[in-house]
């Protein structure tokens, strides 16, 4: 790579995890119980019925985990807050022993030289606002998030730098709004951009009150960004590809960066009567709440076709972790997804395309003139615990190598990029996919029935620390 410009000194060398897919401690401590608590325990949600009442444990065991990130030699390390551990009930007065748990995370992290990066929303919902109104479909929510994020504010906005609003909207509320895999399991268009609609309103009134708590702060959404490409040149596939990254990319992004709708895609939902409601003032309120930077989760690309009407509707995605199981996913009259013969992929049908992780930062970055941070990057897969403790996870080294590898061209195509966050430290909880689907630098023993939950450093883990120790990818 020596023709390639070195990573910025700044560079933030991360790693990224969510409060439900590694705390457990699920009651402990005074906190309430979110969505996921409630969804999990209705049989045939998850993989085997696998939940994150223990998760990894970390509640318990940050010390050490922290510790193994001080070894690992990381700069940078993104958690995110539980709602209902700070609010069990969603709103009202402070649980102290939540805000202390984070105090104490964060103060760790700041001891050994570790910047933390808080997300303030990773999915999981306090039940208690879900049962009262429904969650992200009443404008209630908006109060109550700034609310929420406001304590947090105020609380660590001498020690905090870098902060993520929401994560994954567009992913989540997909699964939860139209495939019907997420809490509350609904597959209701129009709901589904309703629901959207109030979360960037309520993500553009948390990022105003930032301003004003934390000033010399940065704050964003993380954006689940799978670029999408056209099946062919043919000018059917192309419009099918547009269409594509209007209505699954570029509704979000618009309405985050600019505070406003793609055109055709909204022309499109109000001919379909599913246009979410815009009352006045709603429009002002997203173009005063634009984010100082932009998260990007990067998994893989998608690929579209057109799909006349009468095709292929929205499909549920792989939760087997068999290969080519993934049906054909889309909208009648505008897209639908084709595998894209150039590309491997996981066990998981998840393209394996580094070069999309350039395309995707320079579209962005071209688009919106923001800096960005790779919030989530990373190969989820089965992983073996071998002899001596050993994890010859060099799959993984390959995915996360090209990808950096294409985030160090990105930048020499002039994107400003911050850092870049793996997903993820330790082996997580993966949400419907049980415990089988790993991503972690360091394995934890354990599977859907439970374990030792013994931390083991994998191959990865000793890859990662030379990279970061030499501050560029070693041949
Ligand atoms: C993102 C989420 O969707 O990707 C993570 O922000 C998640 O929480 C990750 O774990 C990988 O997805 P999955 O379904 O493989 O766990």
């Amino acid at each position: 790579h020596a023709q390639l410009k070195p990573f910025p000194q700044a560079f933030l060398w991360g790693a990224a995890s969510a409060a439900y897919q590694v705390e457990g401690a699920w009651n402990v401590d005074g906190k309430g119980p979110s969505v996921w608590d409630t969804f999990t325990k209705i049989p045939g949600t998850t993989f085997e019925g696998s939940n994150g009442d223990v998760a990894v444990d970390h509640y318990h065991r940050m010390e050490e985990d922290v510790a193994l990130m001080a070894e690992m030699g990381l700069k940078a390390y993104r958690f995110s807050v539980s709602w209902p551990r700070i609010f069990p009930s969603g709103r009202g007065t402070p649980n102290e022993a939540g805000l202390a748990f984070y105090e104490r995370l964060i103060d760790a992290l700041l001891a050994r030289g570790i910047e933390p990066v808080l997300t303030l929303y990773h999915w999981d919902m306090p039940q208690a606002l879900q049962d009262e109104y429904g969650g992200w479909e009443s404008r209630r929510i908006i109060d109550d998030f700034e609310h929420y994020c406001v304590t947090l504010y105020q609380r660590f906005a001498g020690k905090v730098k870098y902060w993520v609003s929401l994560n994954e909207q567009n992913y989540n509320l997909t699964n939860a709004y139209q495939l019907g895999t997420h809490p509350p399991a609904v597959q209701d268009r129009k709901r589904f951009f309703a629901a959207n609609h109030i979360a960037f309103l309520a993500n553009a009134r948390a990022i105003k009150a930032f301003r004003q708590h934390v000033p010399h702060g940065l704050i964003g959404p993380s954006f689940a960004y799978s670029p999408a490409y056209p099946a062919s040149s043919a000018p059917s596939d192309m419009l099918a590809f547009e269409n594509a990254e209007e209505l699954t990319n570029y509704w979000w992004l618009d309405a985050y960066c600019l505070g406003r709708y793609p055109l055709a895609a909204l022309n499109w939902l109000r001919e379909q009567g599913e246009a979410p409601e815009i009352l006045p003032g709603d429009m002002a309120l997203l173009a005063e709440g634009k984010p100082d930077y932009i998260g990007v989760n990067y998994y893989y690309t998608l690929t579209f076709t057109d799909n006349p009407l009468g095709g292929q509707g929205l499909a549920r995605i792989n939760t087997t972790g068999k290969k080519g199981t993934t049906p054909s996913s889309g909208i009648p009259g505008l897209y639908k997804t084709v595998p894209n013969p150039h590309l491997e992929t996981s066990n998981w049908d998840w393209a394996i395309d580094s070069t999309g992780m350039r395309i995707a930062l320079r579209r962005l970055a071209s688009r919106y003139a923001l800096p960005l941070m790779i919030t989530e990057n990373g190969l989820g897969e089965f992983d073996q615990l071998g002899e001596g403790d050993q994890v010859h996870d060099d799959y993984r080294i390959a995915y996360l190598k090209s990808h950096l590898h294409a985030c160090q061209q990105a930048m020499q195509d002039g994107v400003e990029l911050l850092g870049y966050c793996a997903w993820s430290f330790t082996d997580i909880l993966s949400w419907l996919n049980g415990y089988q689907k790993r991503y972690g630098f360091v394995y934890v023993d354990r599977d859907e029935q439970g374990g030792s939950l013994r931390r083991i450093r994998k191959e990865s883990f000793f890859w990662y620390q030379q990279v970061i120790k030499a501050g560029h990818l070693l041949d």
